[in-house]
């Protein structure tokens, strides 16, 4: 019989989100000050050997896809450790690895040898010194590189995640789609969410993906196509005719998908969140430290699981960078 985690909603529950550090070697403008965060204490992250634990047992409830995020979950030490022991877990059907990919071309293999499946990597620009602007770090690493490190590993598919900001990134909205043509890699366009008390970004940079897609749309027709990955995203992808690679949009902003919602995370000090905006979360670690069993908790977040966020009425204040939440 196939187990399945529902929710209140009868939404079902299969994809967590799993952050394995808060760090990042980036301060990208949309998501950290340039002064960093507070960062958690080491003795309070999740040891690789409890992340394993913890999802086995979540997959023995009806857990079936994993994403590792941070932070920037790459600048964990031997992160390809925790890769092979996620694969060993039974029921676990996908294992994909949300990144900057500044260290890609250098883990790549280990990290597709250890049993990660695909990749997303973050890139907000293809120009060095705008890169540089946009997550304050300047870091010797080209996406284009990355991309093709992550190809070349055999992780598949490669997607780009890039959010669009008014007059900061969004006259290489042509750029990053022309890229689809010759190379079979998913560019997305993520709408800006004006999120955790960042200065300097604010609603006047988000633009809408219609606006992405039309401006898209100069290098030629665009084409509704079915997802490349079929069931965790809340993508929509077009594709040019004899395009080898799709564009996806993400509205966080202009539409919710809270309706389809099937994920949950794990924070970097092992808490659940049901939810990435507001406060639905509970203490997984301190339960599994002390030999509990998960499963109440976890049926009793599932069921306390809201049914849609509140950031589009901007009911709440204060909310955390994504960074902190596991994107
Ligand atoms: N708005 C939109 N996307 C964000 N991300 C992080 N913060 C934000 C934000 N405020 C997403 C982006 C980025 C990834 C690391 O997290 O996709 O590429
Ligand atoms: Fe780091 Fe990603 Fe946040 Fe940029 S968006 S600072 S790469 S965690």
């Amino acid at each position: 019989m196939t187990v399945r985690a529902i929710d209140q909603f009868g939404r079902t529950i299969e994809y967590l989100r799993i952050s394995v550090t808060d760090k990042c070697n980036f301060r990208c403008l949309y998501c950290m000050p340039a002064e960093g965060l507070q960062w958690l204490p080491r003795s309070d992250l999740l040891s690789y050997e409890e992340i394993t634990g913890i999802v086995a047992r979540l997959a023995g409830l009806g857990l079936r896809r994993l994403r590792i995020t941070g932070g920037e979950p790459t600048i964990r030490p031997q992160l390809h450790k925790l890769i092979a022991m996620l694969r060993q877990i039974p029921r676990i059907e996908d294992i994909a690895l949300s990144t900057n990919g500044v260290s890609l071309p250098s883990l790549a293999n280990d990290l597709a040898a250890a049993g990660l499946d695909r990749v997303n990597i973050s890139a907000d620009s293809l120009q060095p010194e705008r890169l540089a602007r946009i997550s304050r770090r300047k870091l010797d690493f080209d996406p284009i590189v990355s991309a093709l490190a992550a190809e070349r590993a055999g992780l598949d598919p490669v997607k780009i995640n890039v959010v669009v900001m008014r007059g900061i990134n969004d006259d290489e909205i042509v750029d990053f789609a022309r890229l689809t043509f010759d190379h079979a890699w998913h560019i997305r366009f993520i709408e800006l969410m004006p999120v955790g008390g960042m200065r300097d970004v604010t609603w006047e940079h988000v633009v809408p993906s219609d606006e992405v897609i039309e401006r898209a749309s100069m290098l030629g027709a665009l084409s509704p196509c079915d997802a490349p990955v079929q069931g965790n995203g809340p993508a929509a992808y077009y594709r040019f005719a004899g395009a080898e690679g799709t564009i996806g949009v993400i509205t966080p902003m202009s539409h919710t998908y809270c309706a389809t919602c099937n994920r949950v995370r794990l924070t970097a000090d092992g808490r659940l969140r049901t939810c990435l905006f507001g406060d639905h979360e509970v203490n997984l670690r301190d339960a599994y430290r002390g030999g509990e069993d998960l499963e109440p908790i976890f049926r009793q977040a599932l069921a306390a699981k809201p049914l849609e966020h509140e950031l589009l009425q901007m009911k709440i204040g204060g909310l955390r960078a994504l960074s902190q939440v596991g994107g």
